[in-house]
């Protein structure tokens, strides 16, 4: 039979994404709603060993829907790596009476909610990860927003490149994951897009393919480079060198994972947060909320972990061919 709920937690963990604060804030209200109990834990992991746990009301959410962040804070936490740490965990949750958690971050932070549900903790996941690198989920918290402002960002530099018809290297997020290249890449009509999953560093292909542009009469040539690859600015100078071409790199950095969350992050994220709230309340554990073809649905973390997402080949290379 399912363990009766009464209070739950809630915390955000690994890198911030917009959108967080409308999950924290459905999280709330529906749990409330279905009259249970919710605590706030702050700085992830590292907040729950710390003890950082705070009583949630419908109020302690008001005017945070439109906010950028995680009001909860965030944190990486390495001694939440560990068994001890685990098992520490789960006994402070034990003392402060929650008998659910549901754990707003990404692959590595579901390992963590795995390893609290072995320790009797009921637990649900939500994607939340501007990198859209979570298999189970064609939707991830913070995605939207975050290649939304870097595509803006992208045409502000086109622009000035256009004017001094220069070739200009931007770097977006994505350590390991090509998403925001992609998207960003076709969104804003670059002639090279870099990917992690994808490139294979013969800058001589881009070398050629800026000659080539110059000839046909384009006056500036955008290269979107994803942060795994990185070293845009000592590209810059090579490619420079060697096309005769003035080449600017621009690095954009952590503005991506700031700012308001689009009107997309703000409605997905509160539907999860919502359905996180439902399940947890049943009394289900062990489980990830996901987004595919247009339903929410939810999985078992082990399933999901061992999910595997591959880039699209058809759009990566629809992506070549729209910037000839
Ligand atoms: P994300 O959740 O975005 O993938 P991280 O990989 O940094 O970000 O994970 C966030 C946190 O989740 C880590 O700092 C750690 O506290 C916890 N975590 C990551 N991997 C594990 C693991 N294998 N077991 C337990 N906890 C983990
Ligand atoms: O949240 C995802 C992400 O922004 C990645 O794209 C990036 O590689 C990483 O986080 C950077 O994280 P940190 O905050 O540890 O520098």
């Amino acid at each position: 039979m399912a363990k009766e709920i009464k209070t739950i937690g809630v915390l955000t963990s690994g890198g911030d994404a917009p959108g967080m604060n409308a999950a924290i804030r459905a999280v709330v209200r529906k749990a409330i709603g279905n009259g249970v109990n919710v605590k706030g834990i702050k700085k992830g992991y590292q907040g729950l060993l710390n003890e950082e746990i705070v009583d949630m009301e419908a109020r302690s959410v008001s005017d945070t829907i439109q906010r950028g962040g995680t009001i909860l804070g965030t944190a990486r936490c390495h001694e939440f790596r560990t068994e001890e740490g685990q098992a520490k965990g789960a006994e402070i949750c034990h003392k402060h009476g929650i008998d659910g958690l549901v754990v707003i971050g990404g692959d590595g932070s579901y390992r963590g909610a795995q390893a609290l549900s072995r320790h009797g903790i009921n637990t649900i996941g939500i994607p939340g990860t501007i990198d859209l690198d979570i298999a189970c989920t064609e939707y991830t918290i913070g995605f939207d927003t975050a290649v939304n402002t870097a595509m803006n960002a992208i045409d502000k530099v086109r622009d000035t490149s256009s004017s001094h018809e220069r070739c200009s290297i931007i770097e977006v997020m994505g350590r390991n994951a090509g998403y925001i290249a992609l998207w960003c890449g076709v969104a804003n009509g670059a002639e090279d897009i870099l990917l992690p999953e994808k490139y294979d560093y013969n800058e001589q292909e881009i070398i050629n393919n800026i000659i080539r542009n110059r000839k046909k009469g384009k006056t500036h040539h955008i290269i979107v480079n994803a942060e795994g690859i990185g070293h845009s600015t000592s590209m810059a100078r090579r490619i420079e060198a060697a096309t005769g071409v003035e080449t600017r790199a621009t690095i954009l950095g952590y503005m991506q994972r700031g700012g308001s969350p689009t009107c997309k992050d703000r409605f997905y994220a509160s539907i999860m947060g919502a359905y996180a709230a439902d399940i947890l309340c049943q009394g289900k554990t062990n489980r990830v909320v996901g987004y595919q073809h247009g339903q929410f649905l939810d999985f078992d973390i082990e399933e999901a972990l061992a999910m595997k997402k591959d880039l699209n080949n058809y759009q990566f290379d629809v992506s070549k061919v729209l910037s000839l």
